[in-house]
């Protein structure tokens, strides 16, 4: 392929990535399944893979964190972004306001007291009124466009509208983007259900997101953005102090602090510092400091900037805090996913303001770390993180007795057993089935459309069980209708809809083994895999009594996987749940046995639209066979399935000779293969 023809291919993909983004994360209605668009994704990739020359800048591909952020066009400031000077005391803050009075002799002085906000500053244009760039701080000199990872912010006015005031033709806004404290800790509490990296504070989070190349995964971050200044108005705007300017862009729309004063002097503005570093755990978003401006704009005018920053505005930061304390005990809590986290319990000690009684040591790999133990004097130390720290282990004071921390072996909440296959970080506990703690998430898994599909068991449903305690596992589900008289008794719970929940459980029990497969929810065991085991073992009983090296040895099955579904297997508790789900009734029908693989090996390619079944029943047959199913025709395409309005797939197999089969003809060799009947 030559150049151009690269290039074109590169930005037809881009182009149908960034609508399928909009249509999922702005207008909320996915086109496509995620599976095809991760196949966009994954072509654009290997594109990319091929030709890193020709990446282009705008490409949604790099998700990394620490992303080259020379993939971003770069814009030079109008108004160069400048930085603040700090005060750390009041004998500092004084002085700033002493260099003040000096140059403004005889003048009346009134300061602007605003939230330091603790995130990244940008810069946003508004023409007539619409959103049109959103621009990084960068050096204060040139920052980087990132207008589309800016549109995604919620709270952010992407069309400015008044009834009172006119809009002006150009508007440049300075403020800071930042990820609210709840908004981080949902975010963190996610990360880590999905087994991915914690960030350590809201800034990191926040900038990790909007330096994302991929504004999809910006937009699923929680960030906000509040204003604090105005760079450029045209029209002017006429107004003649910072108060007033914060007033008029909170008209127009846009969030600011929270917080805000006007003080008479600066011994007030000592005050009010004091006051907010008290109050600084009840705001919504984490700030370092605050922030003191002159109030007056023309007053700022007349002082001007020293080299990069204004004499006009300093930041006045809060310091740092540590304490020391001694290390209680130590407690191993169970997330939702089975997850174990160790946390110390303090001896409750005051950090800037705020009791600390307990914190997290994140995982056994940090105990090491530190080698804190039970007895031991730690500093614990709380920055601009929401969340205290234990930062350092004072050895020179660990009593005799002090107490190794290791991983328990047993559940503490359901004594099945701790597992931690090798090259993970996180131990979890083996029990999911059983354990309370994983109690439900394992039901809502267990009753999913692709597990076994008790479509009637939704989540207020659920919540109502737990709480009348009749449903400690899975299998209590199907032991419901011996509560017929107490569901009756539930809040807007009539006959019907018992009998319909009770009728739609019945029907579950007729099921496939692939499907109950899944629905055990085994670590690693989405429902791919499932249907690989079921096809490869063929009856529940031998999976259940698989080696390890068999289970390796299944397509789609990993090493890591291979040892979770062992260590699923052979915790007890999850054996009697199963026992009692066949004993309930549930079935299947014995996969059609394929005596061989006959495809195995094999990559075919689905294309356009199935009238007599869909993708996922086509890629099911195939697989079964031990083909793999491709989101791309290459070279190495074994067959092509074309439906209705096959496109560039198509196209690209007749012209490297690869076989086409239509439909019918498809039908016709699933059922040759016993996949079908004709
Ligand atoms: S005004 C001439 N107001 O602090 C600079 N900055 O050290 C005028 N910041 O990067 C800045 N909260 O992003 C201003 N209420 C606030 C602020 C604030 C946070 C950040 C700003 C800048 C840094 C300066």
């Amino acid at each position: 392929m030559d150049k151009t023809a690269v290039v074109a291919q590169m930005r037809q993909l881009i182009r149908l990535i960034q609508v399928h983004n909009h249509a999922y994360h702005v207008m909320d209605q996915p086109v496509i399944e995620d599976s095809e668009y991760d196949q966009l994704f994954h072509q654009l990739k290997a594109l990319e893979q091929q030709h890193p020359q020709l990446i282009q800048s705008d490409s949604p591909t790099d998700k990394v964190g620490d992303v080259p952020l020379s993939r971003f066009e770069t814009m030079t400031h109008m108004v160069p972004m400048l930085s603040l000077g700090n005060v750390f005391n009041q004998e500092e803050l004084f002085a700033f306001a002493r260099r003040i009075e000096e140059r403004l002799p005889n003048q009346t002085i009134q300061y602007d007291v605003e939230l330091k906000f603790d995130g990244l500053a940008i810069s946003l244009w508004y023409e007539n009124g619409v959103l049109t760039r959103g621009v990084t701080r960068g050096d204060g000199e040139t920052g980087e466009v990132i207008t589309q990872n800016v549109r995604t912010i919620r709270n952010l006015p992407k069309v400015l509208s008044s009834d009172t005031m006119e809009i002006p033709q150009l508007l440049e806004v300075r403020g800071e983007v930042l990820m609210p404290k709840a908004g981080f800790e949902r975010l963190n509490a996610e990360q880590e259900a999905r087994g991915e990296k914690t960030f350590a504070n809201p800034r990191n989070a926040a900038a990790g997101s909007l330096r994302q190349l991929d504004p999809a995964i910006a937009a699923a971050r929680p960030l906000a953005f509040y204003a604090y200044g105005i760079a450029q108005c045209e029209p002017p705007h006429g107004l003649s102090s910072m108060s007033a300017s914060l007033q008029w862009l909170s008209d127009l729309g846009f969030a600011v602090g929270e917080r805000q004063f006007i003080c008479d002097s600066i011994q007030q503005v000592q005050n009010t510092y004091e006051q907010i570093n008290r109050e600084r755990p009840a705001l919504s978003v984490e700030i370092d400091g605050m922030v003191i401006k002159v109030n007056d704009l023309k007053q700022q005018q007349q002082l001007g900037f020293l080299s990069r920053e204004p004499r006009w505005a300093t930041a006045y930061k809060f310091p740092a805090v540590a304490a020391l304390t001694t290390v209680e005990n130590i407690d191993w809590q169970v997330g939702r996913t089975g997850t174990l986290t160790p946390v110390a319990r303090l001896n409750p000690v005051s950090v800037g303001g705020v009791t600390v009684s307990n914190v997290t040591l994140h995982n056994i790999g940090e105990i090491h770390r530190l080698d804190v133990r039970i007895g031991d004097t730690v500093s614990v130390y709380r920055s601009g993180d929401v969340i205290p720290k234990v930062e350092k282990v004072w050895p020179e004071f660990r009593p005799e007795h002090a107490m190794q921390i290791s991983l328990p072996a047993q559940c503490p909440v359901c004594s099945s057993p701790v597992v931690m296959p090798e090259g993970e970080a996180l131990a979890r506990c083996s029990g999911g089935l059983y354990c309370a703690a994983q109690r439900i998430e394992a039901i809502r898994h267990f009753v999913s459309r692709k597990a076994l599909d008790i479509e009637g068991l939704g989540d207020r449903w659920v919540e109502s069980l737990l709480r009348l305690d009749l449903l400690k596992d899975v299998a209590d589900i199907y032991q419901l209708h011996t509560h017929r008289e107490q569901l009756l008794g539930l809040e807007k719970m009539g006959e019907k809809s018992v009998q319909n929940l009770f009728d739609a459980i019945e029907t579950s029990k007729k099921t496939t083994l692939a499907a109950f497969i899944y629905a055990l929810g085994i670590r690693g065991v989405g429902e791919t895999t499932a249907r690989m085991l079921a096809n490869s073992f063929q009856t529940f009983e031998a999976l259940r009594n698989a080696e390890i090296d068999t289970l390796k040895k299944t397509p789609d099955v990993g090493d890591i996987t291979a040892e979770w579904i062992i260590d699923f297997f052979r915790a007890p508790h999850n054996m009697e749940v199963i026992d009692r789900l066949l004993a309930a009734g549930i079935h299947w029908d014995a996969p059609i046995a394929p005596t061989r693989q006959p495809f195995n090996g094999e990559s075919w390619v689905i294309t356009g639209t199935l009238s007599q079944m869909g993708r996922d029943e086509a890629t099911q047959m195939l697989q079964a066979l031990g083909a793999r199913v491709s989101g791309s025709v290459s070279a190495k395409t074994r067959c092509v399935v074309a439906g209705e309005k096959a496109g560039s797939k198509l196209e690209k197999a007749e012209k490297l000779g690869i076989p086409v089969l239509d439909e019918t003809a498809f039908l016709a060799l699933m059922a040759e293969y016993g996949q079908r009947s004709a």
